[in-house]
């Protein structure tokens, strides 16, 4: 039977938010960002396997939480890992620790805690349809300028084919297999999502509609942000 399998990584260390524990562990109205994850994929209505990758320090109030909220009635196995120095190293060991009849894999933010349950579905229903890689997108609104070092504006860019893209991002699992073993590539910097593992590797990948709500959590001003869209019911 074909499942579903999940990695939800959660731990990195929030530098940039700057908060006394780890950005995944920072609550939202008395839950945790990772609380949030775990809840709108354990209520995917799929059998399937999900990995919260934590810091090693955090496992123990990981499965702990796990055991209060995983619905009763559930298709879904749940286990916790301990992450990596890098988000590419945390992905891996999450795939890593995926169980066989998988065919395919979603890699999710757990920084994005809002990502609706609509568009996990969206992402799921894509990758197989199309056999190919799928990430959510959305346009880019501002105007974008290439800038030099100095400061000096060299170029504005034309974002007509310009997209922003969140996650969850969808993978057929031997995709993502065969382009996290294909040799890293010196030449360029360290990608910065899943999806550019499959096109350095020559797979195709896809869009589909992202969302506002799958915003994800950077900086202070995204906390105020979040907790405004919680308060408001905007979800
Ligand atoms: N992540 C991870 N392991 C790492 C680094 C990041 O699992 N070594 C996860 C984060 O927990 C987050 C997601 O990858 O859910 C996106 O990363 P980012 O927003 O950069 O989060 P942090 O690395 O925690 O934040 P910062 O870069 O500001 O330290
Ligand atoms: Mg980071």
């Amino acid at each position: 039977l074909a499942t579903l399998g999940v990695v939800l990584v959660a731990a990195g260390r929030g530098e940039r938010l700057g908060a006394s524990v780890p950005k995944a562990f920072v609550e939202l109205r008395g839950r945790t960002l990772v609380e949030f994850g775990i809840a709108v994929v354990t209520s995917l209505p799929h059998r399937g396997h999900l990995v919260v990758v934590v810091p090693e320090d955090r496992a123990a109030q990981t499965l702990d939480l796990v055991d209060r909220i995983l619905p009763a009635e559930t298709g879904w196995d749940v286990s916790v890992v301990p992450g990596g120095r890098t988000r590419n190293e945390s992905v891996r060991f999450g795939v890593d620790a995926l169980p066989g009849a998988i065919d395919t894999v979603l890699v999710h933010d757990a920084a994005r805690p809002f990502a609706s349950a609509e568009l996990f579905e969206r992402v799921i229903a894509e990758v197989r349809a199309s056999g190919d890689a799928v990430v959510p997108a959305q346009p880019v609104i501002d105007t974008i300028k290439r800038v030099a070092p100095g400061g000096l504006v060299t170029e504005t860019v034309d974002r007509g084919d310009l997209v922003a893209v969140q996650t969850p991002q969808g993978f057929p699992r031997e995709l993502l297999a065969a382009a996290q073993a294909a040799p890293d590539d010196a030449e360029h910097a360290p990608p910065t999502d899943d999806a550019e593992l499959v096109q350095r590797a020559g797979g195709r990948v896809r869009v589909v509609a992202g969302e506002l709500r799958a915003h994800k959590l950077t900086g202070p001003a995204d906390l105020v942000l979040l907790e405004h869209v919680l308060a408001a019911k905007l979800l």
